[in-house]
């Protein structure tokens, strides 16, 4: 028993040593056409409307439905699809920064502004954590073959990343076609970008 303990404080710490640090940041650096603007692609996907889609009369009634109590954007049934990392060191409704603000931030505004990074299913939802990924010099190692993107948390994403969400346990589940959907949200580099 003190051995699994063990192993389960060991594995989360890894997953929080690696934290998510929202959607402006990946932003920052790829929102560029010349090497392929993914954040203006993604922000024109259903993924970058998930949060808000939570506070629509659709989403009371199937939160009706499913028996949630409280507001469906409050609450961790709709949440766990619906937000980045959530129940993994991402989002989270009652966040201890949220809503205990650090001693550099009485007001609470970071914490405010770290959530709203992490609303709705934002780049690292499929990518993985970024705050150790996410320095130019290693996305560039990354990129160029020189390091592998594993070992600083940045993921591939396969259909396999995709049914973590896309599964029965959503309210509005009709199937999932990965070779079709994945299609809907491709945000390559262009073609003629260089190496
Ligand atoms: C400081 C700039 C910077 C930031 C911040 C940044 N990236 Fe990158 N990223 C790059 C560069 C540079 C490349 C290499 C390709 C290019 O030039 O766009 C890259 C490549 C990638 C790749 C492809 C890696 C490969 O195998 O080819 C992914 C995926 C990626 N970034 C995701 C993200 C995500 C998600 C975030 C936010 C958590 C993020 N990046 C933040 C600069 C950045
Ligand atoms: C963290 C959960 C999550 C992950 C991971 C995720 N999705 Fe989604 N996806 C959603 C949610 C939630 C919506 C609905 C958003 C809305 O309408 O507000 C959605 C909507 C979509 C849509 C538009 C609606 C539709 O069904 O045609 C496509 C396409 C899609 N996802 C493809 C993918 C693909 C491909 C992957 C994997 C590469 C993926 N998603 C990974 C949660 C997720
Ligand atoms: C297991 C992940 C998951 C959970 C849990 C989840 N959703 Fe979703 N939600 C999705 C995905 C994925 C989509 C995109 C459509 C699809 O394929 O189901 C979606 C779409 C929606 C839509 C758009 C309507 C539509 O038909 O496309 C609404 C509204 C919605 N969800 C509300 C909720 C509410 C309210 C809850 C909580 C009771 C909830 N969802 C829980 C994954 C989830
Ligand atoms: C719903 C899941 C999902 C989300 C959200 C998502 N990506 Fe991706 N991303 C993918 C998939 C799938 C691929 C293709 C992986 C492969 O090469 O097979 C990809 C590839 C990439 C690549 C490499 C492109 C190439 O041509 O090899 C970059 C860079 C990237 N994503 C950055 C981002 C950034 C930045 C965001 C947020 C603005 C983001 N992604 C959001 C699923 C996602």
């Amino acid at each position: 028993m003190k051995k699994i303990i063990m192993l389960v404080l060991v594995a989360t710490g890894f997953l929080f040593a690696q934290e998510f640090v929202g959607v402006k940041k990946c932003k920052s650096c790829h929102n560029k056409s010349k090497t392929g603007a993914q954040y203006k692609v993604w922000e024109g996907t259903a993924h970058a409307k998930a949060f808000e889609t939570l506070k629509t009369d659709a989403a009371l009634e199937a939160a009706k439905k499913a028996g949630v109590k409280g507001n469906p954007w409050e609450a961790p049934e709709c949440l766990r699809c619906h937000t980045t990392g959530f129940g993994a060191g991402g989002y989270e409704v009652k966040d201890e920064a949220f809503w205990n603000p650090a001693d550099d931030d009485r007001a609470g505004k970071k914490a405010a502004k770290r959530m709203a990074g992490l609303q709705s299913v934002g780049c690292e939802a499929c990518h993985g954590p970024g705050s150790k990924y996410k320095k130019k010099k290693v996305m560039q190692a990354v990129y160029n073959g020189e390091m592998d993107g594993a070992s600083v948390g940045l993921v591939t994403p396969t259909e396999k990343t995709c049914v973590g969400c896309h599964n029965e346990d959503s309210p509005s589940f009709k199937g999932f076609d990965f070779a079709e959907r994945v299609k809907v949200i491709a945000h390559p580099y262009p073609d003629d970008m260089a190496k």
